[in-house]
């Protein structure tokens, strides 16, 4: 048996948006990781496992060679920087859009502005690139509420329906980067494991060639 490829995914939207990708590169998962409580998968493939873990970790496990392999959002790989990773492959899933946003008509208030994401590095970029000063506060998660309740003037977050601003009184405001899906792989298993990861990769870019 060859050496185990390892490939890393998040449970969700991605989890669902590339097994068929995977499976027209004749890959199956033997547990669904909806139901099961596993974190690794066998396949149908005893040297294949695919390791399930939050969308925001794909790009360390892959940069640390934990996972050959992994799939992640652009605004998770701008977040992260791109140490250690090659980056060969755009899935085309996924797709939405990085955004600033805020109340519906808001005024940009004097001085320092208040920005709310789980995307600090990019909203530091973003507002350097500007030349406005601001103050960046790190959330988790439901970044709408900090300006509902005055924690911050403005957030950054993805958009894709704008149904979730809109839910909650705010509105998109300046674009930010447009983001899909990446197929993401270890510098060094691109050089150990080149014949797999690039028969792997080109199987992957025919799914998505076909999609078109
Ligand atoms: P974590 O669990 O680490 O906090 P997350 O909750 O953002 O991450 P998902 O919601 O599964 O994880 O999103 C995974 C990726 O899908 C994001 O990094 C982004 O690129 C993309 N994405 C997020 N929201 C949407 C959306 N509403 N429509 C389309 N793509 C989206
Ligand atoms: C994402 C994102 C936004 C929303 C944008 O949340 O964090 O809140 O989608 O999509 P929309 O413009 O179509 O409303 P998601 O649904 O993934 O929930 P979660 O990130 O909180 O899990």
């Amino acid at each position: 048996m060859s050496e185990t490829l390892t490939i890393a995914l998040s449970k969700g939207r991605i989890y669902e948006e590339t097994m068929p990708l995977l499976a027209h590169a004749g890959i199956v998962p033997k547990d669904d990781p909806e139901t099961s409580r596993k974190l690794i998968l066998d396949t149908n493939h005893d040297d294949v496992k695919l390791v399930i873990i939050r969308a925001t970790d794909v790009p360390t496990y892959v940069q640390y060679g934990a996972a050959d392999i992994g799939v992640a959002g652009k605004d998770v790989l701008l977040e992260h920087g791109g140490e250690g990773l090659y980056e060969p492959l755009d899935l085309e899933i996924a797709k939405c859009k990085l955004m600033t946003a805020g109340p519906v008509g808001a005024k940009e208030p004097e001085g320092r502005l208040r920005i709310a994401t789980k995307f600090v590095n990019c909203a530091r970029r973003y507002y350097a690139e500007q030349g406005k000063q601001v103050e960046v506060i790190k959330l988790y998660g439901s970044m709408e509420l900090a300006p509902l309740v005055g924690l911050a003037d403005f957030i950054i977050d993805v958009v894709d329906t704008g149904n979730t601003l809109k839910a909650n009184g705010l509105e998109p405001l300046e674009h930010i980067a447009d983001i899909s899906s990446r197929l993401v792989v270890n510098k060094a298993s691109m050089k150990m494991k080149h014949a797999r990861v690039k028969k792997l990769i080109d199987q992957i870019a025919e799914a998505v060639n076909n999609r078109k």
